[in-house]
């Protein structure tokens, strides 16, 4: 963790009690006048810091934006997803950022914010939208050992960690709809986009690029979505720290992770299955030029939907663009 990160962890660990320039310097192994300029770099960051003679310094205030090091002082100890945080204030897609660093060999476990994005996308080439300041637009990448088909895993973990992480912080149910969208009283909040680079036989990464509304307001929204789409804000009628939330979601994400990789997915599946509001609904799927109607029974071990047809044949399904009919 860097200097600046370690001040943030310590001045939130101290709380309202507040920390000595003396004891950071010593816990940090740096000297006052360095901890103090930091200090003042992290003011001009919009961190409201107060400085005591008697206290020392207390963290008053934090801004609503995305700072690496905020981000991984709010981390506990990691093992994967979460081990290197960037921010950036606008790319074209996360993903593509993404992609660039996976082709340079990073390690996985990387995670890419942008606090706008330009070319936002989502599933099925739709674009997705990603106004400055209001949403968390990420990636995350990874390099699991696992057969491609069984890429679907992650989507679903991803859901899943997203459902958990938005419960902890907004107390909203939100529920899936099969394989990654997540719903607040039916209207969308957030969604999965899971590419992968794969040869025939083993995954060679996989980009989780990750949509959260946060604190987006109707305004926001163009006119055509508003009927399907929402934010935590709209939902709560209250903002939600952006940073908070972000913090749980990696927290969360790390943990299912590890859930696939240590071959734990039934696990992850049951409880998915608890939260998926399509199954046991007669759903239409559409794959391509494909049109599927059924219902909607299981996941089975690589996270695809089985699907019972109404010709009553159980059908694999692993993407698709899903309407719940009934
Ligand atoms: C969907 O529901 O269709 C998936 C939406 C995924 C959106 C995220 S935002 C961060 C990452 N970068 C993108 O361009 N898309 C994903």
């Amino acid at each position: 963790m860097g200097v600046d990160a370690s001040i943030l962890k310590a001045l939130r660990e101290a709380g309202d009690g507040g920390v000595s320039g003396a004891e950071l310097a010593q816990q940090l192994r740096i000297s006052r006048a360095a901890i103090w300029a930091r200090i003042e770099e992290l003011r001009r960051l919009g961190y409201e810091i107060v400085a005591s003679p008697h206290q020392g310094y207390r963290l008053e205030a934090v801004p609503d934006a995305l700072h690496a090091d905020d981000l991984l002082a709010r981390l506990g100890p990691v093992r994967s997803v979460g081990r290197d945080i960037r921010v950036f204030q606008e790319t074209t897609s996360t993903n593509d950022v993404m992609e660039r660093l996976a082709r340079d060999g990073v390690a996985e476990g990387v995670v890419v914010f942008a606090e706008s994005q330009t070319r936002g996308r989502g599933r099925l080439g739709r674009t997705w939208l990603s106004p400055p300041n209001s949403g968390l637009w990420f990636s995350v990448l990874l390099r699991p050992n696992l057969r491609p088909q069984a890429a679907t895993q992650l989507t679903v973990a991803a859901a899943t960690a997203l459902v958990r992480a938005i419960r902890r912080q907004t107390g909203l149910e939100p529920e899936i709809k099969w394989p990654n969208d997540v719903l607040v009283g039916r209207r969308k909040v957030a969604g999965v986009l899971t590419e992968l680079a794969a040869e025939l036989d083993h995954i060679r990464h996989v980009i989780l690029g990750i949509g959260v509304d946060v604190n987006l307001a109707e305004r926001d929204f163009p006119e055509g979505l508003r009927a399907t789409a929402t934010s935590l804000y709209l939902e709560t009628g209250r903002r939600c720290s952006r940073a908070e939330l972000a913090a749980t979601l990696l927290e969360e994400l790390d943990r299912d992770y590890q859930r696939v990789t240590q071959r734990r997915f039934p696990e992850l599946a049951t409880e998915w299955e608890g939260l998926c509001s399509t199954l046991g609904r007669t759903v239409r799927i559409h794959l391509g030029e494909r049109v599927l109607v059924g219902r909607a029974e299981a996941l089975d071990e690589d996270g695809a939907l089985l699907l019972r047809t109404e010709h009553g044949t159980l059908e694999r399904i692993m993407g698709g663009d899903v309407t719940v009919e009934k």
